[in-house]
């Protein structure tokens, strides 16, 4: 994989930032934006600021979601798979970790979408925000682990 060592950065690039984006995004809501608001606003006003918020977040959970797909589909080509593909200890890691991503994605999805269906749930938004930022800590736990596993070939 030597010789695609431009797309292995690039890729790296483009899957930490996304990854940077959408955590970080969780947290400052979670903790910093809902707050603040919460000690500030009426509730009408919390209402209007959310759609303004929503607006522009909900772009960039969906740009930073589908990054994070695309690249960590090519992690796993160039990166996963040549390293430790016959490693089950790995491999248990990494598919823990793309079902964790999905619920995360489908819970920021809720937190930032404007479905109906799903208003309900937007009413707990505290609740969501706090179990989509716990599992993005935990995801970007398991990378580091997948990343420094002992890898030791038979
Ligand atoms: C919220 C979603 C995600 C976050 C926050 C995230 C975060 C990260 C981070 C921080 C790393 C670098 C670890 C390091 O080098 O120390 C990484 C590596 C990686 N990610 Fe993701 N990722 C996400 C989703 C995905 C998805 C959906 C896939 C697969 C489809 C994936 C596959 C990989 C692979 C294969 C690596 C390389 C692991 C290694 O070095 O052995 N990631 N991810």
């Amino acid at each position: 994989m030597q010789d695609l060592w431009i797309f292995n950065v690039a890729f790296r690039w483009i899957h930490l930032t996304a990854a940077v984006v959408l955590v970080g995004g969780v947290l400052y809501a979670r903790y910093i934006q809902w707050p603040a608001a919460d000690s500030t606003l009426t509730p009408p006003q919390q209402q209007d600021q959310q759609i303004q918020i929503n607006n522009r977040w909900r772009v960039a959970v969906a740009v930073a979601s589908a990054f994070l797909v695309a690249s960590g589909f090519y992690q796993v080509m160039a990166i996963a798979l040549p390293k430790a593909g016959g490693l089950p200890a790995y491999q248990f890691l990494l598919g823990g970790k793309i079902v964790i991503a999905l619920v995360l994605f489908f819970l920021v999805g809720v937190t930032a979408g404007r479905s109906s269906a799903l208003a309900a749930m937007r009413q707990r938004v505290h609740l969501w925000l706090s179990l989509a930022g716990g599992l993005g800590l935990l995801i970007l736990l398991i990378s580091a682990v997948l990343r420094y596993l002992p890898i030791t070939v038979p």
